[in-house]
């Protein structure tokens, strides 16, 4: 991991039409290039709407952000070349089989023909499928669908990929095999990953860094033991109940 930065993020501020408040409020940080970075926060704090803005879903009210130097209101193309997004809900064909699902995802991003079925296999393999990965995703679990819309995310090795939610619903054995999968893409692709989540003991363990964000701002951010060191308190759920002054699953 270096300490250079790939996404810097200037003062970004959304405001939805027709909502009395900002979803954003002049969101101002940089991530480093290699390291897994956590944004916590509670429901409606932001996390989805600063995803969304820097992968070109969603246009921003005010600021902007530039990754590996490309702007995003600029060259939104070639920034989604550089970004895997794994979206918060899922979007799977039903009647389609989980490897057929990737086929498909694999295409829309440019792969075909050999290059396209191994990478599939490749993954699926990686991330515990084997004969179930031809079945209709209809009969798959909740945990089977997260795995394949998190595969959905990474086949063409993007340089950075984008997580909202990627744990929500899962029990904790299936939670933490998806997190240690995490872990090694991060390491032997080198790929940046930026993801949100509710799970703050997750985070601690798991993130180089993080930022927690309530109603749009953020609030503090920094590795998980300078967080701790610095609001004098022993995990970082502590840390948000004393920014906040609520607990964060409220
Ligand atoms: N399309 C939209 N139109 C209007 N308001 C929206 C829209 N999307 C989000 N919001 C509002 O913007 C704020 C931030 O929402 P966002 O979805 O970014 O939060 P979040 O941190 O991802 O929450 P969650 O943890 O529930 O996923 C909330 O107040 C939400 O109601
Ligand atoms: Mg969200």
């Amino acid at each position: 991991m270096s300490n250079q930065s790939c996404i810097t993020i200037s003062k970004i501020t959304k405001k939805y039409k027709n909502s009395a408040t900002n979803a954003l409020n002049e969101v101002d940080f940089e991530i480093n290039d290699g390291e897994i970075f956590g944004l916590l926060g509670p429901n409606g704090a932001g996390k989805t709407t600063l995803l969304s803005i820097l992968c070109g879903l969603v246009k921003a009210s005010g600021g902007g952000a530039t990754i590996f130097g490309h702007s995003i209101n600029d060259n939104p193309e070639r920034v989604k070349r550089i970004l895997g997004v794994v979206p918060q809900d899922i979007a799977l064909y039903p009647t389609l089989s989980g490897r057929d699902n990737l086929m498909f995802i694999g295409r829309m991003y440019g792969l075909s023909g050999a290059v396209l079925k191994n990478r599939v296999d490749e993954c699926l393999d990686k991330f515990g499928f084997d004969t179930n990965a031809n079945n209709q995703v209809k009969h798959y679990s909740g945990g089977m669908k997260r795995r394949i819309n998190l595969i959905g995310g990474i086949l063409h090795k993007p340089k950075i990929l984008l997580l909202d939610e990627p744990t929500v619903g899962m029990d904790v054995q299936t939670r933490t095999s998806i997190i240690e999968h995490l872990r090694q893409i991060n390491e032997n692709e080198k790929m940046t990953i930026i993801y949100t989540s509710h799970y703050m003991e997750q985070a601690e363990l798991f993130c180089n860094r993080i930022a927690i964000m309530d109603k749009g701002r953020i609030l503090c951010l920094g590795t998980p033991q300078e967080l701790m060191i610095k609001e004098e308190r022993a995990d970082l759920e502590e840390v948000f109940l004393k920014l906040t002054g609520r607990k964060i699953r409220d």
